[in-house]
This record gives C-alpha cells, structure tokens and sequence, in this order.
C-alpha cells in the first residue's frame, strides 16, 4: 500500500467492527496487545519488561532500549498473536506508539507496525503514548466524554478535560518534574532501586508518614499546576543529615518513603480538586474524573482519589494497575478509538520525541513567558 492511500482512511468508521494490533516502544517496556472492540476486548496483552538490563544504571538507558525493542519484537508480536488465536489477516489496522518518548525506541515500533502495514495492506494509526494513557480508561469501562483527567506517569504530571479523541484542553501541568520522577529520584536517593514508584510504596508499607515532615509544594495555592523540585530537595537534605549521624537505617527508610508517598499524594490531590472545580464550571452535566499512567497504580493514591471523588459527589473510573504503567493494549485501544473517528494515518508518518496532548497549551505557557 502507497502513502497515499494508506493516508486515505480519512472516512468516519464508527459501526465497523474491529481487530488490532498495538506496539508499545517508548520508553523501557517492549508491549504488544491485540484489541477488539467486541468483548472481550483485550485478547493479548504482553509486556516485556527491559528492566534487568536498564538496573545497573539506576535509570533507563535509550541505547539499550531501542536495541532491546528490537530484539524482542518480532517475537512478541508472534506471541501476541498466538494468544489471541488471530493471524495477521483477521487484523484491521496497526497501531503503534508514534510519540512522545525515547525516539530511538519509538522509531524501532513505527517501522514494524509500518512495515505490517504495507506487506498486508492494513491501515497503519500513530498514536499519542498519552493520549494511550488518556483514553485507557475507556478501554475498560463505559466513560463518556467529557472527563477530567489526572495523568501522572514518569515523564508527565497533567489535569486534562478530555472533551473527546483528539480533543483535550490541559488545565495544569508541572512546573518541574512530573510525579513519577519524584518517585524515581527518591528511590534513589533512599537506595531502593529502580523504578522508584513500587519501590517507595512497598516500603512505606512498613513506615510512618509523620516521622519526617516535608513540604507539599503549591498545595492551597490557585490554578492546577505541580512542583516537586523542592520536595525532592527536602528529602535530599534529610536523606543527608540522618547519612552524617549514620542513623539512614531500614526504620528511617521505610518513614521516608511513607512521608514522600504522603507529600505527593497530597499534592496530586490538592491540584484535581482545584481542577474538578474548573471542570464542573465549564461542563456542568459532567461527573466523570479519571487517573490514568504509572503513578496512577500507586495504592494509596487511588485510596485519596476515591475519597476526593466521594466527597465531590462525581464518579471515579481508575483502569487496573496493569494497564496503568505501560502497555499496548492502550495504544491498541487509542487506535480503535482513532480509526473509528477517521484518524489513520499515512506511511510517511515521522515519529515524535515531542508531541504534546494540547498543543494550544504550549503557545499559551511560551505567550506568559
Ligand atoms: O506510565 P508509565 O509506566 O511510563 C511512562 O509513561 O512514564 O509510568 C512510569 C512511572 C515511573 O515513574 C514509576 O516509578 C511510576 O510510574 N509508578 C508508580 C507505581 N508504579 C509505577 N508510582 C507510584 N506507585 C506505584 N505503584
Ligand atoms: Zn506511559
């Protein structure tokens, strides 16, 4: 199939039934899942997770991940397949991860989903890893349009209304670093390893919140924008005081993860109420506030969302933990949605390192500078 015509699924496709492949590459997972739209809709859902080779350098290398990605893809595709009992011609499309993320990793799942397009002449959708993450709530449940959206993962700390696909105004953002790198750096910075969210909240299981006090930046403040930095700089300072009184032991561990645990939480939830207040003045009819990305999995997060959403009289949607951190079956979901609203796109597609959800908002932020 030509650019052109692979280009050329501009139709709305709302009633079609369909079956499809979804590739996840952009950061440290390998992913591959086959979605449909009839139950059940998840017929595969594999993950590989690349974190043994990544563990010795406290973080995620993008060298090694693209090579890793493409090591393991084919087979995982072949797998994914098996599992779901289809072959390539039952498919109707292929989605992949077109962006944002570690480009070398996104480029290795774009030419493979590209390359099954063309062999099979199937329509090929680039999809948005956040928008994957945005609509994976979707995926799993009955949600209608419009949502408030708290999308927090390693790499974005967002409030999003999500008015529908391809349509999403941002209300905040983070100022510095997004949760889950809050997460991340003071795992490593309390030597717990790699990835930091599990980590810190296996930990607190065991310690007290309130031994350690830290900061909660911006929280009781206006508007729907986050800050970690001084909250990780809080903790590097404590971190560094208890190491020169040789008193950084597993009690004083397991307090700090459960004081950090605490302090983001607090902040995350601080910024959707604010932004629930912002959501339901402009969409007065609507009750829907959905979690979506990695942090989004942590326990005790969803036990203070669920507080927040009960105390504001609207309905709560989290999807499972699973399908929180990364996976393709989102991106496979994301590409049915997609389709189905006439948003294929051509081979010539470019992936992006940069791709943001609401681009308005990104002239906005440069216009306030
Ligand atoms: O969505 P995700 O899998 O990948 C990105 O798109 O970034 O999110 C990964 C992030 C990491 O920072 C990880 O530490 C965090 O999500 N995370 C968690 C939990 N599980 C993963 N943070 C807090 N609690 C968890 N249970
Ligand atoms: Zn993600």
């Amino acid at each position: 199939m030509d650019a052109a015509k692979a280009g050329g699924y501009g139709r709305r496709h709302a009633d079609i039934r369909m079956l499809i492949l979804g590739i996840e590459t952009s950061c440290d997972e390998t992913a591959v899942a086959v979605v449909s739209d009839e139950e059940p809709r998840i017929r595969a859902n594999l993950v590989l997770s690349q974190l043994e080779e990544h563990r010795p350098y406290g973080g995620v290398v993008p060298e090694i991940a693209a090579r890793a990605h493409l090591d393991h893809l084919d087979g995982l595709i072949a797998a994914a397949l098996e599992r779901a009992g289809v072959g390539f011609g039952d498919l109707s499309a292929v989605a992949a991860t077109g962006g944002p993320g570690l480009i070398g990793g996104v480029m290795v799942g774009v030419m493979e989903a590209k390359a099954i397009c063309f062999a099979r002449d199937l329509p090929f959708i680039a999809v948005n890893h956040l928008e994957g993450h945005a609509l994976s709530a979707r995926l799993v449940g009955d949600l209608p349009y419009p949502f408030l959206l708290l999308l927090v993962s390693g790499g974005h700390c967002q409030l999003l209304i999500v008015e529908g696909v391809g349509r999403y105004s941002r209300l905040g953002t983070t100022v510095d670093d997004a949760a889950g790198e809050c997460f991340d750096k003071g795992a490593k910075l309390l030597g717990l390893g790699y990835p930091g969210g599990p980590a810190i909240a296996r930990a607190a299981e065991t310690g007290s919140a309130s031994r350690f006090p830290l900061p909660r930046p911006m929280q009781g403040r206006a508007g729907c924008d986050f800050s970690f930095s001084g909250l990780k700089t809080a903790l590097a300072g404590t971190v560094a005081k208890l190491e020169s009184e040789s008193a950084l032991d597993q009690r004083a561990r397991a307090d700090l993860a459960a004081a950090l645990q605490a302090a983001i939480n607090d902040c995350l939830l601080d910024r959707t109420a604010n932004a629930l207040a912002v959501f339901r003045a402009k969409h007065p009819g609507a009750r829907h506030l959905v979690a979506a990305g990695g942090v989004a999995a942590n326990a005790e997060l969803r036990r203070g969302l669920s507080g927040l959403a009960a105390k504001a009289g609207c309905d709560l949607v989290l999807p499972p933990p699973a399908l929180c951190t990364d996976n393709a079956a989102m991106i496979a979901w994301a590409g049915i949605e997609r389709f189905k609203a006439g948003l294929a796109d051509g081979l010539d597609f470019a992936p992006r390192p940069r791709w943001p959800l609401d681009p308005a908002s990104l002239e906005r932020s440069q216009t306030q500078r």
